[in-house]
């Protein structure tokens, strides 16, 4: 890719990971997280550029087209990877912004190289950005880059958008660089987040820590007005709404049924390995209704998809030994020969694959003890023109929010979950119907497309 551009995603991660298999052949596959499968559908529709880290360490790849998108890749060191991204982004912020569901490590030299992180990454904007251009600066991992771009390039219309929660007071109020990361983010003319009480969360703290006023949705900074308001994520409902209908998917989710031993209640669950996703307390509960009777190995299977996450990360290694665990023992105690009735894959897949699970699935399990809204619930949602399957959800998750008429539930209790999941399972033909048919209205009304045009909107109209 030659010139600059009008129009630019600043991210973490590129939409594609580089990865070498153990034999040394590289490629680049599509890289993990909601974040990916929101923005890449939105980009592809746009002329831009992506800029992003290409997942490896140590590696300083060329600009480059993919899947029709430009993509700038930005390289980091191994020590980058181990401070900046498993550090301060995923040991100090993913954990507090996430309720503190696990305990968070606040390091100086953590910090030090995630200030350092973002000011490469917003150099490498202010030099790829035309005159006037927007640039969407992306999630937790680059809270700084919005005040950091600014100071180099004012003329530039910049958005922030927030994939994850933003915590309440009493927790952000932890962080020992409270301050500069709320100055960060008011670089932008608009900060983007999930849910309402996020953006009210924010805006009380300007007024906390920086003495600044707000009203409505705006910020009053010195000389600046910036906007905070709350954009429900989505998916691209019509992508998965079509891919459902082919009849490969379909015939791919028969016969997936059909390995699994076809039982009455196929349940499943998609996550990448992240113990904010309530995995645990989800197989708990399967496990209990085995060990209880209320159901019978043959009769229902429980599919936990599992993307690799975060693999270096101690949090990550422990959640991962303990899930294995866990189903290790319940296939221990409820196989039968050539039956087992958790199926547990480690494995990423790819998107026809996945929505031909969704298609086969009855019950869609989605138990997070915290999560900015969750994709999955949405995907499984689009995936469901026959108006069957029915949906499990974390009162927790953002999704919950416009996804009313799923099955909630409070993953933190065991009992409801197991009463839910069996009511989930047994329900009528004709209320998993109704209640299918509310949550296809939302999702198809508002799915990406409606997601990002909003949020561009208001980001070019002036406050
Ligand atoms: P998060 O962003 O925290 O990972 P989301 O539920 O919002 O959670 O998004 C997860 C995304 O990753 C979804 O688009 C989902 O389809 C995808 N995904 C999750 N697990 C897998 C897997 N094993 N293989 C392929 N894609 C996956
Ligand atoms: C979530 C975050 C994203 C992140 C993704 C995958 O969706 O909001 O910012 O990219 O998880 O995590 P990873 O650490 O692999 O990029």
């Amino acid at each position: 890719m030659t010139g600059r551009s009008s129009f630019l995603i600043v991210a973490n991660r590129l939409p594609v990971d580089r990865t070498v298999e153990p034999d040394g052949t590289a490629s680049w596959r599509r890289s993990p997280g909601g974040l990916v499968t929101a923005i890449a559908p939105v980009m592809q529709r746009r002329d831009g550029a992506w800029l992003g880290w290409s997942g490896a360490p140590d590696e300083d790849f060329k600009p480059f087209d993919q899947d029709g998108m430009n993509l700038i890749p930005i390289p980091l060191s191994s020590q980058e990877v181990e401070l900046y991204y498993e550090g301060f982004s995923n040991a100090t912020l993913w954990p507090l912004y996430h309720d503190v569901v696990a305990p968070p490590v606040f390091e100086r030299r953590m910090w030090e190289c995630y200030r350092e992180v973002n000011e490469r990454f917003a150099q490498a904007a202010a030099d790829a950005a035309e005159q006037g251009a927007v640039v969407w600066v992306q999630d937790y991992q680059l809270q700084l880059v919005p005040a950091m771009l600014r100071e180099l390039r004012p003329d530039l219309r910049i958005g922030f958008f927030l994939h994850i929660p933003f915590p309440p007071d009493e927790l952000f109020w932890r962080l020992p660089w409270r301050k500069e990361l709320v100055e960060g983010l008011l670089g932008a003319d608009l900060v983007g987040f999930q849910r309402p009480g996020g953006a009210a969360n924010f805006m009380r703290l300007c007024r906390r820590l920086l003495g600044l006023s707000y009203k409505g949705s705006e910020v009053y900074s010195e000389d600046r007005v910036i906007k905070a308001q709350a954009f429900p994520i989505s998916v691209d409902f019509g992508e998965l709404d079509s891919l459902v209908r082919e009849p490969a998917i379909v015939a791919r989710a028969k016969e997936i049924r059909a390995e699994l031993g076809d039982p009455e209640h196929v349940l499943l669950g998609v996550d990448r390995l992240d113990y904010t996703k309530g995995i645990g307390q989800r197989l708990e509960a399967f496990g209990e209704l085995l060990d209880e009777g209320r159901l019978s190995p043959g009769e229902a299977v429980f599919v936990q998809i599992a993307t690799p996450s975060r693999e270096r990360v101690d949090e990550y290694r422990r959640l991962r030994d303990d899930i294995e665990l866990q189903v290790g023992r319940i296939n221990g105690e409820h196989s039968t020969l050539g039956l087992q009735p958790i199926q547990y894959f480690h494995q990423s897949y790819g998107r026809r694959e996945l929505a031909a699970l969704y298609l086969a699935a009855d019950v869609m399990v989605v138990t997070p003890l915290r999560d900015g809204m969750n994709l999955v619930a949405k995907e499984y949602v689009s995936c469901h023109h026959d108006l069957r399957g029915s949906l499990v959800l974390s009162e927790f998750a953002g999704a919950a929010d416009e996804l009313r008429a799923s099955w909630l539930v409070n993953p933190y209790d065991v009992e409801g979950l197991k009463r839910t999941m069996l009511t989930a399972m047994r329900a009528t033909p004709h209320d998993i119907a109704r209640r299918m048919r509310t949550m296809r209205r939302r999702v198809s009304t508002y799915d990406v497309d409606r997601w990002a045009s909003e949020f561009l909107t208001a980001l070019e109209s002036p406050a």
